[in-house]
């Protein structure tokens, strides 16, 4: 959960200020979308508050994902009331918004349950969500959009204007929604819906906007990022590696990323990005979910194992010192001790820097989640542990593989110790040497001398940094 910082500028002249609180739940999607729907609202006075209990509107931004997500959105809901009570109590009028996966999946749910909320908004209408304010401060009545628009979502949004949090080096830039793909676990398709992608001239302008403000690393994002397809300035069609190319084309911009991807959409031309564009850093999110051709046929993907050992040789050609992330769903309906053998084997093969592990947990309305053979839930247990096992030591081995390397660091902060300074590594460890905070927002090399639980220590290369 994360509260968002405040937020930059301007109130809009001639409203009265008013305190807005967003709680953040799930993924940078939902940090980038909790953003921009401060951005919506600071024309009409919004400008954010530290805690709900000062907000004139609280707006929730919710997660699908994970298990029990809407219980947790109800009891969250529960504690909101009592600080909605208590405001009222001094006449105080408080809008609670549910927005987010969970409010497009149990909308109806959600009035019925929780009548004191006042609005209800699916992902695909946080452009209408000034309107939604004034109909329910009008009213008084709850308001309820879950649609998905015919209109796209991004023609209809404001540019940021700034970077999300002023000052920061690293930014967020959503660049496509949705997902067309229908794994048999996911909710995403239903509460997303289908895939857009945020034309080209509309990213690169608030790409160079970030840049003009000091950001250094921009972290593309989508469900479905690199199925990337927007429109281009000549009314034709970029995919990812074209934006890539472009975007790497922005002085002052070093770094890029992007995330999540899925191997059905890495073609070739994304494969050769990675070889030419230095910019387009050596570290890639690429789920994989299981190793078994048996369960990634039941769960829809569209690959099998050994599809994914191949983009990954091919990806290591491109760009040696490329290390990959992924997701695992263990328990998939119809998986066997074989099956999780298999898994457990591709882990060996392919070798993975960092990774995410989940239990399959049913989601209601998808279609694995009626399937016969659901797996008991100690076999689960036991099959996530093994994995988890596994990956863990990959990633301590990977960490401890660049001890004694020099690797480029774009410092980001000081340190928790005095005198120190931290930033990232090409492959998103927090990397801390000791350093002035003048150097924060350089990329400079360092050279690692300790690897930590979770992070690196090292020391600047003095003789490069002076050069
Ligand atoms: N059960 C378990 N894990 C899931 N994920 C998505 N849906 C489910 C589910 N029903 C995992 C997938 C996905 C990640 C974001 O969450 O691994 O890649
Ligand atoms: Fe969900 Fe990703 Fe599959 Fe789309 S590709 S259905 S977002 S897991």
């Amino acid at each position: 959960m994360t509260g968002l910082p405040p937020s930059s500028p301007s109130p809009a002249r001639g409203l009265p200020a008013r305190g807005l609180h967003v709680i953040t739940w799930g993924c940078q999607m939902n940090v980038y979308d909790s953003a921009r729907m401060s951005d919506v609202l600071r024309p009409l006075g919004y400008q954010p508050v530290e805690t709900p209990e000062a907000a004139d509107m609280i707006i929730l931004n919710t997660c699908h994902i994970r298990d029990r997500a809407a219980e947790k959105v109800f009891s969250e809901l529960g504690r909101l009331r009592k600080i909605k009570d208590e405001r009222t109590a001094h006449g105080e009028q408080t809008i609670i918004a549910v927005a987010g996966c969970v409010a497009q999946a149990e909308g109806q749910e959600i009035l019925a349950r929780a009548p004191y909320v006042d609005i209800v908004l699916g992902p695909q209408t946080y452009h209408r969500l000034p309107e939604m304010v004034a109909r329910a401060a009008r009213a008084g009545g709850a308001v309820i959009e879950t649609d998905f628009p015919a209109e796209q979502k991004f023609d209809f949004l404001p540019d940021a204007a700034a970077p999300q949090t002023p000052g920061n080096l690293t930014a967020f830039l959503t660049i496509q929604e949705g997902c067309d793909k229908f794994c048999s676990f996911c909710v995403v398709p239903y509460t997303r819906g289908a895939e857009v992608s945020r034309p080209v001239a509309s990213v690169l302008a608030e790409a160079r906007r970030m840049v003009e403000s000091g950001v250094r690393e921009i972290s593309l994002l989508g469900q479905n990022v690199n199925a990337y397809h927007g429109a281009g300035p000549q009314g034709d069609v970029w995919g990812l590696a074209q934006l890539a190319e472009a975007l790497a084309a922005i002085p002052g911009l070093n770094r890029i990323r992007y995330a999540t991807s899925h191997p059905r959409d890495m073609d070739a031309a994304l494969i050769a990005a990675h070889r030419d564009i230095p910019a387009l850093m050596p570290f890639l999110h690429l789920p994989v979910q299981s190793g078994s051709d048996k369960i990634l046929r039941a769960m829809n993907r569209g690959h099998t194992a050994d599809d994914y050992r191949e983009i990954v040789r091919k990806l290591h050609e491109a760009r040696p010192d490329l290390a990959l992330s992924s997701d695992f769903i263990v328990g998939h309906p119809g998986e066997t001790d074989e099956d999780f053998e298999a898994t457990m084997q591709l882990v060996r093969d392919v070798t993975f820097a960092q990774a995410y592990s989940f239990k399959y947990s049913p989601r209601p309305g998808t279609p694995a989640a009626g399937a016969p053979l659901q797996v008991p839930e100690d076999v689960k247990d036991a099959r996530l542990q093994a994995l988890q096992a596994l990956l863990r030591e990959q990633q301590d081995a990977f960490n401890q593989s660049l001890v004694g390397q020099t690797v480029p660091v774009l410092f980001t902060s000081e340190g928790r110790k005095p005198g120190q300074i931290s930033g990232r590594s090409p492959w998103l460890q927090p990397v801390h040497v000791t350093g002035t905070p003048d150097l924060i927002g350089q990329e400079l090399p360092v050279r690692i001398t300790e690897r930590l639980t979770n992070s690196l220590n090292g020391v600047l290369e003095e003789e490069k940094v002076y050069a």
